[in-house]
């Protein structure tokens, strides 16, 4: 049982927290963003963003409809540090959406059984039919940074992963899957902040795990591992879209306006979809 975890989150912000880090958020005022790298100072307002939304959603509809009349396979991962918004964001695409044929997969630690199994194999079982939409929160990426950065898996089964990752997704591409790998990207004052409001959230208090609170320390271990993902990674055929996420609004409607922008559905309208913000939604170059 991981619950509760009474103060372990505040304690490391009291003593252990980086300086500059603990400053940021003793500062912050609600709709502040803590990421100095951040291309906005501000939040997006509620009203753009309940319009944009929906718009959006409204797109997502006609897309299903599209891949359940059609047989089309889409998948989205979405990958990110703790607290990046992964499930905020994927429960924002599924909202209006037929939940048949829109499954989130988040599969739990691997039991004994899978540990035994070709690494993939346990993810490839939840792989779309045709008309359905699939979102990992969280996917085969795993071995790749938290299970290293834990030493979860061994050097060499990560170098396995490495070796196979991209065969394996040239595959779904090829037998005609359309493959999103989202990146979310949150800084370390807003990843601590996110937690820090978890720990005094009753309703919260069940997203905040071990790892979320040993990882804190190991902030530069997941940079060095997400790098390195990124450059064995990052491909012609199934590339990375990263999302600044340090406000959760811009970057759902990124991450939504993204897949409705290369999916070619029937009454598809450019204009509901607008443009991508390319501050917000890039390659990983943006990461940081
Ligand atoms: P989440 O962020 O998805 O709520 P956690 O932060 O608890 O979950 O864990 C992060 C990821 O690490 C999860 O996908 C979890 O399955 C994985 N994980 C945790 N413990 C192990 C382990 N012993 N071996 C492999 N993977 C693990
Ligand atoms: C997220 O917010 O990114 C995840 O879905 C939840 C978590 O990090 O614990």
């Amino acid at each position: 049982m991981d619950l509760p975890f009474d103060g372990a989150i505040s304690a490391y912000f009291e003593n252990d927290a980086p300086e500059p880090i603990r400053q940021a958020i003793k500062r912050y005022d609600k709709g502040d963003i803590l990421n100095p790298s951040y291309p906005y100072s501000e939040r997006m307002s509620g009203k753009t963003y309940e319009k944009d939304l929906r718009a959006l959603q409204i797109e997502l509809v006609n897309m299903q409809a599209w891949a359940k009349a059609t047989g089309a396979r889409i998948v989205c991962l979405f990958e990110g540090r703790d607290a990046a918004g992964k499930g905020g964001t994927i429960k924002r695409f599924r909202e209006n959406l037929n939940p048949r044929g829109a499954n989130v997969i988040a599969l739990p630690t691997p039991n004994n059984r899978e540990q035994g199994q070709w690494y993939f194999q346990r993810y490839i079982d939840h792989l779309p039919a045709p008309g359905e939409i699939v979102f990992y929160d969280r996917s085969w990426y795993n071995r790749a940074v938290v299970e290293h950065v834990f030493g979860f898996c061994t050097p060499s089964e990560r170098e396995q992963f490495f070796a196979q990752v991209g065969d394996l997704e040239k595959m779904l591409v090829a037998d005609g899957i359309h493959l999103f790998k989202f990146w979310l990207n949150v800084g370390r004052a807003e990843q601590l902040r996110r937690f820090i409001d978890r720990e005094q959230d009753l309703l919260k208090q069940w997203k905040i795990s071990n790892i979320d609170v040993n990882g804190l320390a190991k902030w530069d271990d997941y940079s060095e591992a997400i790098s390195e993902t990124f450059l064995r990674t990052h491909t012609d055929f199934a590339p990375w879209t990263v999302i600044r996420s340090d406000d959760k609004r811009r970057a759902r409607l990124a991450a939504m306006r993204k897949v409705v922008s290369c999916i070619d559905y029937d009454r598809k309208s450019k204009t509901a979809i607008g443009a991508i913000d390319d501050k917000i939604c890039g390659g990983p170059d943006i990461w940081d």
